[in-house]
């Protein structure tokens, strides 16, 4: 069996954004805590990558700094390993083990420093190499893996490219010797060309070195080059986690399939769109935590055996709470309108709501 490398079980993180206690004592304002990620839980098994994606302020990063212990999760527990994420970190042998590498390639590198020496942080931090012979023989060999020239080690950051600039981040990350790393948006801030050629040095790296990532995107383009399994993220919790190609060809939760229809599509050249209608919620008033609508269209469903099914006795429909009964009639709709878009003869226009995502559906996530 395939050894689990980061496990998260119910992991839930609050933000406390409170106004000042005086403010808040003089104006009778109560404290405020907003939910950033919500009861999430999921495995990354060695090897493999699991993608989260979702839009901005769904709770990514916050995933991701949990993931390697720059946050406390409120409720829930990450294990690293096989051990509590905290007590991992205590020890530096599997510290060491885990590695970021941040969305943006201008902040996270030390502009004072010389690429040599941020490349060579890690390694002196833990005590890998202790000769400085050894140290340089290394940082060349870390520049050369990602791309880049050992005499590179001489410049500052701002003498390179974006491009370079993320490669210097990844060969940093990789000083460590990590076994997983965790890439919160690693191509956000590049040019799509140069996007392509790192993550196909990840890609790489990870073939050859058998790492483990975690990876976040909003770029589901992206997301499919990289994954193993995917998580798509919605205000804080994970609505639709399963294999990448799996979820692309049959995404279950009508979110989903709402993303994979925002994607620009040759075949719809000329034809014309509805825009995605609505908003997210705001994570400080978040809607109702409703059950979400019915995952499957019935078609892509196994039909349970009615007569062996452990479930076989379930409430009648009309047993069901209101709320309950709404979302499951509304979500069968969006699905039911994204199946029949796919059909020659029907145009958005025959569509009688503008938004996308049905109200209910949209409270349920
Ligand atoms: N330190 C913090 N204090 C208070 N609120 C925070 C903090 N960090 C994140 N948040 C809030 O938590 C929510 C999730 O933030 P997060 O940075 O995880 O989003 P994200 O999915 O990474 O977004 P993006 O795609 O824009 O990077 C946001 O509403 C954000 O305002
Ligand atoms: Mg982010």
């Amino acid at each position: 069996m395939a050894e689990t490398v980061l496990e998260a079980a119910n992991v839930t993180r609050d933000f406390d954004i409170s106004r000042p206690l005086l403010q808040r004592v003089l104006s009778g304002l109560p404290r405020q805590t907003l939910r950033a990620v919500d009861d999430v839980s999921f495995a990354i098994e060695r090897g493999t990558t699991l993608s989260l994606v979702g839009e901005s302020g769904c709770g990514k990063s916050t995933i991701a700094r949990l993931a390697v212990g720059l946050y406390r999760p409120s409720t829930g527990d990450i294990r690293f390993e096989g051990q509590p994420l905290s007590a991992a970190r205590a020890q530096a042998s599997l510290r060491r083990k885990m590695n970021m590498i941040f969305q943006d390639p201008y902040a996270s590198l030390n502009p004072r420093w010389r690429v040599r020496d941020i490349v060579a942080e890690p390694i002196r931090a833990f005590n890998i190499l202790t000769t400085q012979k050894d140290i340089t023989d290394r940082v060349g060999q870390l520049l050369t893996g990602v791309g880049l020239a050992p005499a590179d080690g001489e410049k500052f950051p701002h003498e390179f490219s974006g491009g370079q600039r993320q490669r210097i981040s990844i060969a940093r990350a990789l000083s460590s010797e990590p076994d997983f790393l965790v890439c919160d948006e690693p191509t956000s801030a590049l040019d799509v060309s140069v996007q392509a050629q790192i993550l196909n040095l990840m890609r790489d790296l990870q073939q050859r070195l058998g790492l483990t990532y975690l990876f976040i995107s909003h770029n589901l383009a992206v997301v499919r080059h990289m994954s193993d399994r995917l998580g798509v993220m919605y205000l804080g919790r994970i609505v639709e986690l399963g294999h990448g190609e799996t979820l692309f060809r049959a995404a279950r939760h009508p979110y989903m399939r709402l993303l994979l229809e925002a994607i620009p599509d040759l075949a719809m050249v000329g034809k014309s769109r509805t825009p995605v209608g609505g908003e997210v919620p705001s994570p400080i008033n978040p809607p109702p935590r409703l059950p979400l609508p019915p995952p499957l269209p019935p078609r892509q469903r196994p039909l349970p055996n009615r007569k062996t099914h452990p479930h076989h006795h379930r409430p009648h429909r009309n047993r069901l709470p209101r709320h309950q009964r709404r979302a499951g009639v509304e979500g069968k709709q969006a699905l039911l309108f994204l199946e029949k878009k796919k059909q020659k003869n029907f145009t958005p226009a025959a569509r009688s709501t503008p938004d996308l995502l049905p109200r209910h559906c949209k409270e349920s996530l």
